[in-house]
């Protein structure tokens, strides 16, 4: 009788400690100064790619990311397979309902991707259309899409993941039906379209300096050079709580790219921890710790080159990450499942605040 008492008392007790410490967290939380405002002391947006399922479905969700970010990048909505089911149709209600919320809630967005040689709809895939087809097809899509958008969306990731791992053009759908010139094109249209927008190369594993990234660079140089309208490169940066490229290398690779005369944002940033499911409570700390100092890393790069001018990561919840698909959860985000800071949020904060403290 008396040792269930005790053990009754000793339950009470510990759920109430860690219900208090529960709270001290969530009010040092709300007493910190959010991302945003300070990435907006060093003239950089603060963003992430939103869902538009947990848009519409999570009040918490909206809560975190209005209290932290400035911008939004549209995760799925733009992609071929969402917003173009049929040839002579459009599906804009996704992208509007993200837009229009951006709006209201005074976001910036990138918008993302107008080429892709992914998630294509199977009538683009399977059409068996002529060259000229396909080109008139490209051409209504970017016109459509970004003079749909012209008054909001001042930012476009134009062009996606369009060179493989040694720097050479993948042989796209895009590539077959216009050559190697269906970039250049690409941007043409854009800018056609909304000459007031500035203009992306977006890829991934081109964050510092590779094979890959040097390609990237003599892309966009030559783009420049023929007076093509590109404004940014945005790099991915899709890294691993164990592997990510040394912050001088990303740095240096921003560097040569703002001395184009380009900008660069950090575009779809996260950091993955599949270790984590396996993970004893200490090993689990020690991923967290590790992913916390990934985040610090890839911000600091970003901070210490004038050029970039974004830092978003792809997602900010482990309640929706892409990586969740392969692995459900993938703990690959500033954010827990109950939208808790992890210490990957603090790796963000404090690189921010170190930054802004050494330009005082
Ligand atoms: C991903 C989305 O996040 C997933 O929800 C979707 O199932 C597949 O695409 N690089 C990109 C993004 O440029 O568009 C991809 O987004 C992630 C990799």
């Amino acid at each position: 009788m008396l040792t269930k008492l005790f053990r009754w008392v000793r339950r009470v007790v510990s759920s109430r400690i860690r219900g208090a410490f529960r709270t001290a967290q969530r009010t040092i939380y709300n007493q910190r100064v959010p991302l945003k405002v300070l990435a907006a002391r060093r003239n950089l947006l603060m963003g992430t790619a939103v869902s538009y399922t947990a848009l519409k479905s999570s009040p918490l969700y909206v809560r975190t990311l209005c209290q932290e970010y400035n911008l939004i990048a549209v995760e799925n909505a733009f992609k071929w397979l969402t917003l173009r089911p049929e040839r002579d149709q459009f599906a804009f209600e996704q992208g509007d309902f993200i837009v229009n919320f951006a709006d209201a809630n005074k976001l910036a967005v990138r918008g993302h991707p107008l080429v892709w040689a992914g998630a294509l709809p199977v009538w683009l895939q399977k059409g068996a259309f002529s060259k000229d087809e396909l080109a008139e097809i490209l051409h209504t899509h970017i016109t459509t899409i970004v003079r749909h958008y012209a008054k909001s969306i001042q930012i476009w990731d134009v062009v996606n993941m369009a060179l493989k791992a040694n720097g050479d053009l993948s042989e796209s759908l895009w590539y077959h039906a216009l050559g190697a010139n269906y970039i250049d094109q690409a941007f043409q249209w854009a800018y056609e379209a909304a000459p007031q927008a500035r203009l992306f190369y977006n890829d991934y594993n081109i964050e510092a300096l590779t094979p890959k990234s040097d390609a990237v660079y003599k892309l966009v140089k030559g783009m420049l050079e023929r007076g093509i309208p590109i404004h940014g490169v945005g790099l991915q940066a899709h890294f691993a709580f164990n592997h990510h490229p040394a912050i001088r290398d990303i740095t240096a690779n921003i560097d040569r790219l703002g001395q184009l005369g380009l900008e660069v944002h950090i575009t779809e940033c996260d950091v993955s921890a599949p270790g984590m499911i396996r993970a004893s409570a200490s090993g689990k700390r020690q991923i967290l710790r590790a992913q916390a100092a990934v985040y610090h890393d890839v911000m600091a790069a970003c901070l210490q080159s004038k050029y970039c001018t974004a830092f978003v990561t792809w997602g900010f919840s482990d309640a929706y990450s892409w990586q969740n698909n392969a692995h459900k959860p993938f703990h690959a985000l500033p954010f827990d499942e109950h939208y808790r800071p992890k210490p990957a949020y603090y790796g963000l904060h404090s690189a921010l605040q170190e930054s802004y403290h050494s330009v005082l």
